[in-house]
């Protein structure tokens, strides 16, 4: 299978950087096509630990070809560091490209990001406050500035000096705060394109020349479906595209291209930030699970909130990105489980529905139907195959496969390479 896309199932955090460095091994490219530094992708490989939040978990591989598509709001600051990191620590990013059309993220838009979250009060989002909705207002608002600009420098200045009058209308007027500097922004981004020139390409057609080419090419999903600014729990999602038909728009690539789409769910869920979820567990299993498994946010630091795999939105994420396999990570946080739920429906209103509800709120009042399976406590992270599994194990992914209406064909049940069991290859 030429072209894969992986994405996450869930409300991110599923565990994609390990599935996607893991993955990188078997193909010549990886391309990344929505969200920007908000994304935390956590990679442990043979040369050690490390969080990613915008250069592509493929980069550890070096024969692979690493793409930051258009989809992609870029922190130059971010990127930056985040390359100096990775080459300070022997990591080579020399076949590493982005795209010109990628919109950058601004000084402005991570302060409009912090007043507006504070201007929400209690119905605040709970942004990972790193400029992301305001980059993607300025994108579809048409005032954004794009790699491709730093690179004319007259262009650059004068969309720049455009877009700083008007927010600067917006954050001393509405804000009451200090207002940002021309001259200081366009130095500070005139360096920032001076050292990013190297990699600042087309990259849509670098990603058709190696579909022709008949290369194979993994297509890198950031958040989850559920935070999908569409399918998503709206209005507590993220700016952009998550699902898979986002890597269409994100990089350049027509539909028809896609091989394979495997969505990542973790075992369990989880979700940082606000808005509804349904199985949500405040009692002392989810705090057992935060604290077994680390559920901490990659970006912010923040717990994450943690429950039982939830099978209706699950199956709703697997119908509006048309997974053809499901990938599950983390099933080894299972193992501490005496028993495990699976929520097989809600109550809403009195009613049984097996579809979440458009709504936020209809689905804040939603109330989990659990079925409950066996556990099977002993460990599993030295599973290989399918068969290695525990009877239990087994068990439960069937019946994910049963809910979800696809295969599965990646089990992680450790955070290493290694720890994982292919059911089915992808590529
Ligand atoms: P934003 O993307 O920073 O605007 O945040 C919007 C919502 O998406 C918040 O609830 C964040 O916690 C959530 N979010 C954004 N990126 C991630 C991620 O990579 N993992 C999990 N949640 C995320």
């Amino acid at each position: 299978m030429p072209t894969v896309a992986v994405v996450g199932a869930q409300w991110g955090d599923e565990g994609k950087g390990k599935i996607i460095d893991l993955l990188a091994e078997k193909v010549d490219m990886v391309a990344r096509f929505s969200g920007g530094s908000n994304a935390g992708h956590t990679v442990v490989n043979p040369q050690g630990e490390f969080k990613l939040h915008l250069v592509p978990s493929g980069v550890f591989h070096p024969g692979v070809t690493c793409v930051i598509g258009n989809g992609v709001v870029i922190d130059p600051a971010v990127l930056m560091g985040e390359i100096d990191g990775l080459k300070a620590r022997g990591v080579a990013v020399d076949r590493f490209f982005v795209s010109d059309r990628a919109h950058l993220i601004m000084p402005y838009h991570l302060l409009l990001d912090g007043l507006e979250e504070e201007s929400r009060g209690k119905g605040a989002i709970g942004t990972t406050r790193r400029g992301i909705g305001p980059a993607y207002m300025d994108k579809v608002g048409r005032i954004g500035i794009r790699a491709g600009d730093l690179l004319e420098r007259d262009t650059f200045r004068e969309g720049l000096s455009q877009a700083i009058e008007q927010k600067n209308r917006i954050i001393t007027g509405l804000y009451k705060a200090e207002p940002v500097k021309l001259d200081e922004i366009y130095d500070q981004y005139c360096q920032y394109g001076e050292r990013l020139a190297p990699f600042i390409t087309s990259t849509d057609l670098m990603v058709a020349e190696a579909l022709e080419q008949n290369k194979k090419v993994l297509l890198e999903g950031a958040q989850g479906t559920l935070l999908d600014i569409d399918f998503g729990t709206y209005p507590f999602v993220t700016s952009t595209t998550t699902m898979a038909g986002g890597a269409c728009g994100g990089l350049g690539l027509g539909p028809l291209r896609f091989d394979g789409i495997a969505g990542v769910f973790k075992a369990y869920c989880t979700r940082v930030g606000s808005g509804p979820m349904p199985t949500e567990l405040l009692d002392e299993t989810g705090e057992r699970i935060r604290e077994h498994a680390n559920e901490r946010g990659a970006t912010t630091g923040r717990p994450r909130r943690c429950g039982w795999f939830d099978g209706v939105v699950g199956r709703y994420s697997a119908r509006v990105n048309g997974f053809s396999s499901f990938i599950l990570t983390r099933l080894d946080i299972l193992s501490i489980m005496p028993s495990i739920k699976v929520c097989t429906a809600y109550k809403l209103d009195g009613e049984t529905v097996v579809d979440p509800p458009y709504s936020a709120s209809a689905l804040a009042r939603c109330e989990p139907v659990y079925e409950e399976l066996p556990g099977w406590n002993i460990d599993i992270t030295t599973a290989r195959k399918f068969d290695d599994l525990p009877e239990q194990a087994r068990s439960y992914v069937k019946r994910l496969e049963e809910l979800l209406g696809c295969p599965a064909s990646v089990i992680s049940v450790g955070e290493r390479r290694e720890q994982t069991v292919i059911v089915r290859e992808l590529f």
